[in-house]
């Protein structure tokens, strides 16, 4: 398989090499990972297993590059991140292709991934421009006395080395959310693609290398976790993280030690209907946000309080959204496709029996077939139940009937994973109040949760993540104040 539709510069025999210094290199490990095709269950490609001094070389080549990144002008910056953008919506159908096989996302959206990508580097290096080229001036007041004798200036430099490390849900995407805001503000970046998803991030990245960037500035290493995880996570020459994924983040967050952090980890987002609300907008929102790309977001929704007056007609109009989704492979366009790996199909089953032993009710038979595995809506859930309060990753989606709005709010800020949640009523006053009450990093107000428009923050809370992204606030977060203080002998000059 390796080899068609896919840039042949990557390939050395039928093994995707690592990108270091400007060059597509060979691992002298002589060793590298499988990746397997979530649909047929059958080998797909295989990439490098890097070394520890393999990332040694790579953080090496990040620093020197930096050091001159750093004095690029910004419309230079942002010139390159404009090319990149470009060569990558160019670039759009090889990349897709990568994703349709590697991760199991239908054409459509692997498509938008990629387009969605490029627009957000646009964006990124036109905002970049306005955040980075403001800083502040500052007069002084004393703490205590009464001189007024200083003057701060203070603008923002970049860390240094950003490690990168995008999930296999949005390999493309989450990488370059992470990449585009740390280049503009003059960092270079060491990416670590996920092994599920890394052939679509290394055709991203030959992408950078058309674009024409110094050599260097990004530097991509693949291999097995226990190899070169911690190593590269715990390496003195990183900076700042940018990680999204599961709970690998809050190990990482530990290990990491004194430098910034910008973690996007698991989501167990509530969606609470109320007795006024639009049931049939509800319902579509809740089938889109429960089942695109076969549950496998962050952002789905994984959980729905509905009042139990008005659960019977929310959950009609739910299985008539559900019996329309179409099931299949992801290059029949399919709206339900293969979820990514076997042991993620073993663990959304365990998920879904325990709820059926202990109650709950399946409007849809059970099916699974390999990895693909059908939609199912579970309803009448308890609080006892596994999948009341665990992410399931998948197309199964539970419903909890509840008796007060307040029953909903509480199961919303138990959970641990507080990334986003919804509120569906037609009474805006409530649904600020309610807002404000869920404890989860965004609320949407009648419709599903999700991370865009890319520039708003995202951010969630508890064990969902720390640190906000979105452009703006990933921009700000990659980099750091300095302040140069002009120190006068008096307040005013001295007329003897
Ligand atoms: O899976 C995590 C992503 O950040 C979710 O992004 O809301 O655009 O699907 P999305």
């Amino acid at each position: 398989m390796a080899g068609q539709g896919v840039f042949k510069d990557l390939l050395d025999g039928d093994v995707f090499k690592y990108y270091v210094d400007g060059a597509w290199t060979p691992t002298t490990s002589g060793k590298s990972v499988g990746i397997v095709n979530p649909s047929t269950l059958k080998p797909l490609f295989k990439i490098s297993a890097c070394t520890q001094d393999e990332v040694n070389k790579c953080v090496d080549s990040c620093k020197a590059a930096q050091k001159l990144w750093a004095k690029v002008p910004l419309w230079k910056r942002a010139e390159h991140l404009h090319k990149l953008a470009a060569i990558m919506k160019d670039q759009k159908i090889t990349i897709a292709d990568c994703l349709v096989k590697e991760v199991a996302k239908c054409m459509k959206d692997a498509m938008v991934e990629v387009v969605r990508s490029g627009d957000l580097i646009d964006y990124t290096a036109e905002e970049g421009i306005r955040i980075l080229s403001e800083g502040k001036f500052l007069t002084s007041d004393p703490f205590p006395g009464n001189e007024r004798n200083k003057y701060c200036l203070a603008s923002k430099i970049p860390l240094g080395v950003v490690l990168a490390i995008p999930p296999f849900n949005y390999p493309v995407n989450l990488a370059v959310s992470k990449i585009g805001p740390a280049l503009i503000a003059g960092n270079s970046v060491l990416l670590k693609p996920p092994t599920q998803g890394a052939v679509a991030t290394l055709h991203m990245v030959h992408c950078i290398h058309m674009a024409g960037f110094p050599k260097g500035l990004v530097n991509a290493i693949t291999g097995k976790g226990s190899e070169i995880g911690d190593y590269t996570t715990t390496h003195p020459g990183i900076n700042c993280i940018s990680f999204t994924g599961g709970d690998t983040g809050i190990a990482i967050s530990k290990k990491a030690g004194m430098i910034p952090l910008q973690m996007e980890l698991g989501g167990k987002d509530t969606c609470l209907v109320l007795e006024d609300a639009d049931l049939e907008l509800a319902a579509t929102h809740v089938v889109k946000g429960g089942y695109s790309y076969s549950g496998q977001r962050c952002t789905a929704v994984k959980v729905v309080c509905v009042m139990e007056s008005v659960a019977d007609e929310l959950v009609k109009k739910i299985n008539e959204k559900i019996k329309k989704l179409t099931v299949g492979m992801p290059e029949k366009d399919c709206d339900i496709t293969p979820v990514i790996s076997e042991t993620s199909a073993n663990f959304i089953q365990g998920l879904v029996e325990d709820a059926k032993e202990k109650g709950a009710k399946l409007h849809q038979e059970w099916k699974r077939e390999g990895n693909l595995i059908w939609p199912v809506l579970i309803d009448k859930v308890l609080p006892d139940m596994r999948i009341a309060w665990e992410e399931p990753f998948g197309p199964v989606l539970p419903i909890m009937r509840i008796k007060s709005v307040e029953e909903g709010i509480h199961h919303c800020n138990a959970n641990n994973f507080a990334l986003q949640g919804c509120v569906f009523t037609k009474n805006i006053d409530k649904a600020i109040m309610i807002s404000d009450a869920m404890e989860s990093g965004t609320i949407q107000i009648n419709a599903a949760p999700a991370r865009g428009p890319d520039h708003f923050p995202f951010q969630g809370l508890r064990d969902s993540g720390i640190g906000s992204q979105g452009i703006i606030n990933s921009i700000n977060m990659m980099c750091k104040t300095k302040s140069i203080v002009i120190n006068l002998p008096g307040p005013s000059y001295s007329m003897g």
